[in-house]
């Protein structure tokens, strides 16, 4: 395993899956937790039904982590078992906590899954596939097809690197930091607050991913999630009719798909496989 990989392991075997309290990991940090983002993030994390199989054998989850949100156990909801995969072993006992028997547990590298061809109805890879080197994002895209059965799908959610929409914010948030006493933020080599980061996290941006996959797999690109955590909790104020702000937002993002899916912060991409045709 590579330096990086081990970096990655460590920082989730050791802080990323600690508990710290109210049934919370170290990992939640990254997340907008506040009752008035509840709703639009719920309705956000349901999308990913909409792409998968309703019911299988074999769900795969790819650096699934503990299986930490409630709408996360929605997706194997009809599947005989769920596949856990995920190089900390932290992950995959916590993991196990929440689904038991239900659940299949493997210490695996998702950019090299020791698994059959064709074996999974349905795959979810969330957050993950940033904890790899660059270089490697093409490879667990081209592994997540290879294992998924022929006329099934799978779901991929990663962050973009610097998408416009965001980019538009920021200048009136190094504003806010200013006038409320707290200076200009300096970008860390290794995400920053909106991320599930706090170790090694490279991201891409959509003409990067379209150059990568180009003829080799078969995906589709929509919005998960548009807005990061670092905007809403600028933005988005309980005071300030947040939530009717959110729901806005969840709409346009129904309404303009595409749009939202290649400029919000947070892409939902399905990866396709076909039937053969013999
Ligand atoms: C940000 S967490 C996301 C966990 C979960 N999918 C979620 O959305 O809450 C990233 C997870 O991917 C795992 N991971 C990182 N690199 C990996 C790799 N190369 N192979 C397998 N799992 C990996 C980490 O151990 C961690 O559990």
């Amino acid at each position: 395993m590579t330096n990086t990989k081990q970096q990655v392991r460590e920082f989730y075997d050791r802080i990323g899956w600690s508990q710290v309290g109210e049934g919370l990991y170290q990992n939640a940090r990254y997340e907008d937790l506040r009752p008035v983002s509840r709703d639009y993030i719920h309705k956000c994390h349901l999308r990913v039904n909409r792409h998968l199989a309703p019911a299988g054998d074999f769900l795969l989850d790819a650096g699934s982590g503990p299986v930490q949100w409630p709408e996360y156990l929605t997706y194997s909801e009809n599947y005989r078992y769920r596949l856990c995969a995920d190089i900390s072993i932290t992950a995959l006992k916590e993991a196990r906590a929440k689904l038991g028997e239900k659940g299949l547990y493997v210490v695996a590298d998702i950019a090299n899954l020791p698994f059959k061809a064709d074996v999974f109805d349905g795959e979810v890879s969330m957050h993950a596939i940033h904890h790899l080197p660059l270089g490697e994002h093409k490879r667990a895209y081209q592994e997540l097809q290879r294992v998924l059965k022929a006329g099934r799908s799978g779901v991929v959610v990663n962050g973009w690197h610097n998408p416009s929409l965001m980019r538009l914010a920021e200048p009136f948030i190094q504003l806010g930091r200013l006038v409320s006493g707290r200076g200009r933020k300096r970008k860390k080599d290794w995400a920053d607050e909106d991320d599930q980061a706090g170790t090694f996290v490279e991201k891409l941006t959509p003409r990067w991913l379209e150059g990568e996959l180009a003829g080799t797999v078969q995906y589709e690109i929509y919005p998960w999630r548009s807005l990061s955590p670092r905007f809403m909790r600028w933005f988005v104020r309980p005071q300030l009719s947040g939530e009717t702000f959110l729901r806005f937002i969840f709409w346009l993002e129904e309404r303009f798909p595409r749009f939202f899916g290649r400029n919000g912060q947070y892409p939902l991409i399905v990866i396709h496989k076909r039937e053969s045709r013999d």
